[in-house]
């Protein structure tokens, strides 16, 4: 779903997050390993500041395996406890409530030496649109119960989900925006899926997933579609083209008059890629981060 984010419905959704805060004891917050950085809302450390927090790199099974480790690494000298799941198929889910156990270990070793049974954990899963929120909870709740309602100021009746014995979340997540200001960060968005074709033109898209795909993975590429003699790099956006007319002609993307159709070879590199038929792959890399 695409959401067109004004300056009023980050507020709400701001505020929505500070209200549900108070009801929770650590926060989920949910990224999409392809993209780690580029899917982070840029206000999630001073929004979530009250509270502890797990980074979740979902989506792993579409990652590059050693990438996300990588990023777990990153994000740990960051000071973030953090863990990779999938949670479409459920892996690393049940690791969950023993994770959020290891941000609270002080707190609940208080109430145990005062005499108190510590009662289950209460989580809050937040995230940019698209990152696999609502699959989280679904998979955690183990029914389809989450609506994706990924609008900011959409409010309805909350509800607890008991996951075990140890772990509580909170079934409507914490939605946040995306980057905007940083048009890279706007391709790899657009690349995964998470911003909507038409916010960027297509063929662009596919041009710079391209470019990243022959510096990283080039032969899983030239398998894919049969593609001979590809370079090590992209120079600039023409040769990025010359690619994508080579799978096309591959692939039978062909308008009248034999001429590649270049919208139909960009939709199915990006479908390749969003399902992972071109293979597990990261699209960004932690030195490529700055800020
Ligand atoms: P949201 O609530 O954060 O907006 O995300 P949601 O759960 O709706 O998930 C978005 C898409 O991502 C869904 O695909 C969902 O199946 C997929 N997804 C979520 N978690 C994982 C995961 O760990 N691995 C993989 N491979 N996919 C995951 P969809 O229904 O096909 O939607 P769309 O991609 O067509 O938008």
């Amino acid at each position: 779903m695409t959401i067109q984010w004004f300056p009023g419905h980050m507020t709400r959704a701001k505020r929505q997050i500070e209200e549900k805060l108070k009801l929770i004891d650590v926060v989920f917050e949910l990224l999409d390993a392809r993209i780690p950085q580029s899917s982070r809302n840029p206000m999630v450390d001073e929004i979530t500041s009250t509270k502890p927090r797990l980074v979740l790199l979902n989506k792993a099974d579409l990652a590059d395996a050693d990438q996300t480790a990588e990023w777990s690494r990153y994000f740990r000298s960051q000071g973030l406890a953090t863990h990779a799941i999938d949670a479409n198929a459920g892996s690393g889910v049940k690791e969950l409530a023993s994770k959020a156990k290891e941000l609270l270990q002080e707190k609940i070793q208080k109430q145990i030496d005062k005499g108190m049974k510590p009662r289950p954990i209460r989580a809050l899963i937040v995230g940019i649109p698209n990152v696999g929120k609502s699959t989280l909870i679904n998979r955690l709740a183990g029914r389809n119960i989450a609506v994706t309602g990924d609008r900011p100021g959409v409010t309805k009746g909350q509800q607890w989900i008991r996951f075990g014995g140890e772990l509580e979340l909170l079934d409507t997540p914490g939605i946040l925006w995306p980057k905007f200001d940083d048009p890279v960060a706007g391709f790899r968005l657009a690349a995964t899926g998470a911003i909507k074709e038409d916010v960027l033109h297509l063929d662009e898209v596919a041009c710079f997933v391209l470019k990243v795909l022959v510096e990283n993975y080039g032969s899983a590429l030239s398998e894919r579609y049969g593609l001979e003699g590809l370079p090590s790099e992209l120079p600039d956006m023409q040769a990025a083209i010359q690619v994508l007319e080579s799978i096309g002609k591959r692939r039978g993307c062909i308008v009248s008059g034999g001429h590649v159709d270049y919208e139909k070879a960009a939709t199915l590199l990006l479908r390749d890629l969003r399902s992972g038929k071109l293979g597990r792959m990261t699209l960004e890399s932690p030195e490529e981060t700055n800020k």
